[in-house]
């Protein structure tokens, strides 16, 4: 079977409102061997030794991240689980959370016990408002089994932004502030939620954490490929027959999970990562699934043929237009621009410079915008003119057809 459940291998086997389903299943005990056995060094060696990498987007190495928060000489900290979710075709998180909290909660307690923070917020993407019940249950339920008295943990709800998912605006918002970026350095494991050390991690990268601690490090080493290590979780969507929540090894090529698992055909083009994901057309269904290639936050939307490409990257492009903060130039005044392009493109008045525009523009935001969301915005901009060209050199032609017919005709 191509799908390889470790961080959803309890979804459909516990009752996510009983602690008592999930401990008969094994859980906590990574928790308990955690506090009994181990010291935050030992467990920060274990996560570094596992090359575990964010499934957020960055994949940032989250050993290395853990250590310079737990050397942080500060005696506040804090730990926050990034539930926001808010990436265009991306619903893996809500599924996690829905079937299987407690393992998120196990995987909260042993990151704070390793970092050293004594309190840990979950943000709750504002549309997850459904899930908030099921989660102070579970928090409640750990808390009287005693597995949280090393820590408080409460749900913060998401203030209804794309951009409140990126780390430094996130904390602005839990803050009580305008959901923007920051300026990086410092970083937040340095100076992060109220100015303290603080670590941010995604739903999925701290289910992670209780399978490494019970089995080691140089177990989930084995698992993957390359410098990608473990599964990864992926929503699916668009184009399918069985659109849904697959869990993969790190490797796996795109079409396992979209032909295979999915039961995608006639498919043009797949976009992974969201609104501002890679996009990879037919002939690439072999590419494998791993952060040397293409990931982002996990979120696949297929295209089948009816499909137009163009039309494809504006939709995601007034997407990121809408939610750009609008604290930095080329991210705010960039996605407008580009808008103001395909909409040319699309009502028949594209130029031939229109492409090289794109690609100049698209090259100034990656290099210049503040946060993630700017720097990401082009890649579908881009990739869509490297393979699927020829659909804006149609646009363009049709646009120089009509500007050459009397007025009364066009
Ligand atoms: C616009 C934008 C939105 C983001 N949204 C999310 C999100 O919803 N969930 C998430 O975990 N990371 C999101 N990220 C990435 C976070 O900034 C951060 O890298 C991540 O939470 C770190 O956790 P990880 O190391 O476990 O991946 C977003 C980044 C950007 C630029």
């Amino acid at each position: 079977m191509p799908e390889k459940q470790i961080v959803s291998m309890n979804c459909g086997k516990i009752d996510p409102d009983n602690i008592d389903t999930h401990i008969d299943q094994g859980g906590f005990k990574a928790l308990q061997k955690s506090l009994e056995k181990m010291t935050p060094e030992d467990i920060i060696n274990e996560i570094k030794t596992s090359e575990l990498k964010g499934r957020g987007g960055a994949g940032f190495l989250c050993g290395t991240k853990w250590e310079l928060a737990r050397k942080a000489g500060e005696n506040q900290k804090y730990l926050i689980c990034n539930a926001d979710e808010s990436e265009v075709g991306t619903f893996k998180d809500r599924h996690l959370l829905a079937k299987d909290p407690f393992t998120l909660i196990e995987g909260i307690a042993i990151t704070a016990y390793a970092i050293g923070a004594q309190t840990a917020f979950i943000y709750l993407r504002a549309e997850y408002h459904f899930l908030l019940d099921l989660l102070t249950n579970a928090i409640e339920q750990a808390k009287e089994k005693g597995f949280l008295k090393h820590l408080a943990v409460q749900i913060r709800e998401g203030a209804g932004a794309y951009i409140c998912g990126e780390e430094s605006a996130l904390m602005n918002s839990i803050e009580g502030r305008r959901g923007e970026s920051r300026y990086k350095p410092p970083f937040p494991t340095e100076k992060g939620l109220f100015d303290k050390p603080t670590i941010i991690n995604n739903v999925e990268t701290l289910m992670n954490v209780p399978q490494i601690i019970l089995n080691g490090g140089e177990w989930f080493k084995t698992i993957g490929t390359g410098n990608s290590r473990g599964t990864k979780v992926f929503s699916i969507s668009g184009d399918v027959e069985k659109p849904g929540v697959y869990e993969l090894e790190m490797g796996s090529p795109v079409k396992e999970l979209v032909v295979t698992l999915a039961g995608a055909k006639n498919i043009k083009a797949v976009q992974v990562g969201g609104a501002s994901g890679s996009i990879i057309p037919f002939d690439q269904l072999d590419t494998p699934l791993s952060f040397e290639t293409l990931l982002g936050s996990g979120g696949v939307i297929v295209f089948n043929n009816e499909r137009d490409i163009t039309d494809m990257v504006h939709q995601s492009m007034i997407f990121l237009s809408e939610e750009s903060c609008g604290k930095c130039t080329p991210c705010r005044e960039g996605t407008e621009v580009m808008i103001e392009i395909f909409r040319r493109l699309e009502i028949g008045e594209g130029v031939p410079e229109d492409m090289e525009n794109l690609e100049a523009l698209s090259e100034a935001m990656m290099l210049s915008s503040l946060c993630g969301l700017g720097q990401a915005a082009p890649i579908p901009v881009l990739d869509s003119l490297k393979y699927f060209r020829s659909e804006y050199e149609d646009r363009i032609e049709k646009s120089q057809i009509l500007r050459r017919l009397p007025r009364s005709i066009a």
